[in-house]
């Protein structure tokens, strides 16, 4: 991670001219959980098609610093994908304060810590600035199981009083990682637990998959309820490595670049099924796409996006609202939006999962992105408006990792050069995006300041 390294970006003026293939990593969202439950365990698991991002690679140091020993294994290859994470040395059930504090998914940790010591302590969670991320459906939930959490000093102290116990919990808002959470915790509780008002996102039957296949018995991941028989304190068998999924939000990100910059360009290994509400979006907005079989050898399938060089293909505009799963990801807000500034017509888009996610917008409307801000949480977008280079060497800001990819993707549709600053945040999601892109055929470089 480093802060001070920025995105040269030569813009390709509207052209659609990239073109070649680039292979979908795993879900960070999925994978970030299963090293969470590694905690589960009684013996070393593994851990496969993990992507070689930073918040990886930084709950990789916080379970070190607990004690656990996380051995990438095939790091001699010149590879981060896959990991074995022993967590029988923990000594210290406390979330680092620093680390911690740096990434969300530090919370999803104190279930599974919880669940086997009894109690952790974790430090005030960030991770992407994108409006307040309130931990109270964590605390609620535990609070049902028997535990107790103050706060003080900027930190949670949990803990259980007695053992964990089965618990009838509705949460008031949906949430991923309460949901993912509270699984987990439900797993090794005594007694049975019943979730209701679950979100549903793949990332979640991912990690409740592997977690049955090695003794845990969770059902209905996936839908609104679950039920979840504990193991009244006995941790689970590494009975099989879990294998994370096709990212979805990275496919759905490289879906929008090319239907925006790229004469053609086939996205492999990923999961359409996973993406129905982006890709019927842009089909009707006139986006050329096919979903293919996969290649011979790999086992997931391809989508397949393409322009014809010859026709200025113009996209017909669309009005967004964010929701949880199985509707549009916030996750591909901000990537839809540079989309939309090239489409033709007026939209709104309504964010209704985060309150403070349009922070990227002001940029656009500076490359002359024709965008109102009505509120925090809805703006209007009309387009079609070319994107052009900021004035006095003026630069673009990642504000988050999913902006950082809308603003590198308007600099590249853009006319002329620009720069891209907080990179690192960009590296928290995106395995190597600058690298992927130039074997696309962008002009994209990564300097220090
Ligand atoms: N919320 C509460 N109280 C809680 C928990 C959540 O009010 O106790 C609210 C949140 O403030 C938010 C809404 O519920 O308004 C939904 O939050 P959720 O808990 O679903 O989000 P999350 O688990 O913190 C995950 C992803 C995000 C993604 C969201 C929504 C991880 C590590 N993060 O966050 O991913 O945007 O789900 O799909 O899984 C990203 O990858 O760029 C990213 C931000």
């Amino acid at each position: 991670m480093n802060s001070k390294e920025l995105f040269l970006i030569e813009g390709l003026a509207g052209e659609k001219k990239l073109k070649g293939r680039v292979s979908i990593n795993g879900a960070k969202n999925a994978a970030l959980k299963a090293m969470a439950a590694a905690v589960l365990f009684k013996e070393p698991v593994k851990l496969e098609n993990i992507p070689d991002t930073d918040d990886i690679h930084t709950l990789t140091e916080i379970l070190k610093k607990m004690g656990a020993t996380v051995t990438w294994t095939d790091s001699e290859q010149g590879k981060y994908s896959k990991m074995t994470i022993d967590t029988s040395d923990i000594s210290s059930t406390d979330i680092d304060k620093k680390m911690g504090a740096a990434m969300r998914a530090s919370v999803v940790l104190t279930g599974p810590l919880l669940a086997r010591f009894g109690n952790v302590t974790l430090p005030s969670p960030g991770g992407c600035v994108i409006g307040a991320r309130p931990i109270d459906q964590f605390i609620e939930g535990y609070e049902k199981m028997g535990a107790k959490t103050i706060f003080k000093d900027g930190v949670y102290e949990m803990k259980s009083v007695g053992d964990l116990k089965g618990g009838d919990i509705l949460f008031s808002k949906v949430t991923v990682g309460g949901t993912e959470t509270l699984m987990m915790v439900a797993v090794l509780a005594h007694g049975k637990t019943y979730l209701s008002n679950c979100a549903m996102e793949p990332e979640i039957v991912n990690v409740a998959e592997w977690l049955n296949a090695c003794g845990a018995k969770i059902k209905g991941a996936g839908t609104p309820t679950m039920e979840i028989e504990g193991r009244g304190g006995e941790l689970l068998e590494a009975k099989t490595p879990f294998v994370t999924i096709p990212d979805r939000i990275e496919a759905g990100s490289f879906l929008i670049l090319g239907a925006l910059c790229c004469e053609e360009l086939i996205i492999e290994n990923c999961r359409p099924d996973h993406l129905k509400a982006t890709i019927d979006l842009l089909k009707g907005s006139g986006v050329n796409l096919e979903v293919r079989p996969p290649d011979s050898g790999m086992s997931d399938l391809q989508i397949r996006v393409f322009n014809d060089p010859k026709k200025n293909t113009v996209f017909k505009t669309f009005n967004i609202c964010t929701r949880e799963y199985p509707y549009f990801p916030t996750d591909l807000q901000s990537p839809i939006v540079t989309f939309l500034t090239q489409a033709e017509g007026e939209c709104s888009v309504d964010e209704t999962i985060f309150e403070g996610r349009f922070k990227y917008v002001d940029d656009l409307i500076k490359m002359g992105a024709d965008i109102k801000v009505m509120n925090s949480r809805e703006i209007e977008v009309k387009g079609p408006t070319l994107l052009k280079e900021l004035k006095d060497g003026g630069e673009l800001c990642a504000h988050d990792i999913r902006a950082g990819f809308a603003v590198v993707l308007a600099a590249l549709v853009g006319k002329g050069k620009f720069k891209v600053n907080n990179v690192h945040l960009i590296d928290r999601g995106y395995e190597k995006l600058e690298e992927r892109l130039r074997g696309l055929g962008a002009r994209i470089e990564r300097v220090r300041r």
